[in-house]
């Protein structure tokens, strides 16, 4: 294991031991509203404060981009992309399905490593590049199932943003005529990691941010599946849609997508 993902894992435990010493008994004093529909807790930023600390140490020439607005700006060209807690209404409501996810992008923009840890669960998605993808230190693989009737697909229901509501339903609804079952977990993260392993065949949701799903992204791919955005690209950091899956589902995921959504999503603010 490289330095980086070794710290990355260090960084990622320890944020998730301050999640579980708070989980169920979050106070409504440790609840700041930031937008419409958009929370954050007190261990949302203890979280944050604890991974950015340590990487910093670390790799001081590192950049690092942190969802509760944590930056750094090192001169390696480097970057760390982090989310604390991916799932804070899920921790909010006691509801223990949430994750830590980190990782790190060289200056071409490829995702060198990748952590997505689930502590109610204690268990780490770990990948780098060219390396495989692993649970708890076991090798993981995408799902190979190509039968529709016994696909189970994750995905991120629109809660804010209402532009695209239309499409996403109408998408919704064929992927319900195509699958045994659809999820909706609560940490895009998790969703991509449960796909890295097989568990979900597949996912798609949009407006997603690089902290979301920068280190599922590489999990999926270093487990043998493919991932675009909604318009089929491979930059996936471009726009803010993911869809993620085998080489039966990606296709069929994308193809609905490409019908539902107009071409030209929002850019990335
Ligand atoms: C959210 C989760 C959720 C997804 C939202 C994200 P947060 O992240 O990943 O599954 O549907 O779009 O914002 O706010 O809990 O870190
Ligand atoms: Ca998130
Ligand atoms: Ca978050």
């Amino acid at each position: 294991m490289s330095r980086e993902l070794d710290t990355a894992v260090k960084a990622a435990k320890a944020a998730g031991e301050i999640t579980l010493r708070k989980f169920g008994e979050i106070s409504s004093r440790e609840i700041v509203q930031k937008e419409f529909k958009d929370f954050v807790t007190e261990v949302d930023k203890a979280c944050e404060a604890s991974i950015s600390s340590l990487i910093t140490a670390a790799f001081p020439e590192d950049s690092m981009l942190c969802e509760e607005g944590t930056i750094a700006e090192g001169g390696s060209g480097r970057r760390w992309i982090v989310d604390p807690l991916d799932g804070t209404l899920n921790f909010i409501h006691s509801f223990p399905v949430f994750s830590i996810s980190i990782a790190l992008r060289d200056p071409e923009g490829e995702i060198l490593c990748g952590v997505v840890y689930q502590p109610v669960l204690r268990e780490l998605f770990t990948a780098e590049k060219g390396g495989g993808a692993f649970l708890n230190g076991k090798a993981i693989s995408v799902s190979s199932r190509c039968d529709k009737e016994s696909f189970l697909i994750g995905t991120g229901l629109p809660f804010k943003e209402y532009h695209y509501l239309d499409s996403y339903v109408a998408m919704l609804k064929e992927v319900i005529h195509d699958s045994a079952g659809i999820r909706r977990a609560g940490s895009a993260a998790i969703d991509l990691a449960y796909t890295a392993c097989g568990r979900f065949d597949g996912f798609w949701e949009y407006k997603l941010y690089p902290w979301d799903f920068a280190a599922g992204v590489l999990l999926v791919r270093e487990a043998g599946g493919t991932v675009t955005d909604f318009e089929g690209r491979a930059d996936v950091f471009l726009k803010q849609s993911i869809i993620a899956g085998n080489a039966t589902t990606h296709p069929m995921l994308l193809e609905k997508a490409l019908k539902h959504f107009h071409p030209e999503l929002p850019l990335k603010p």
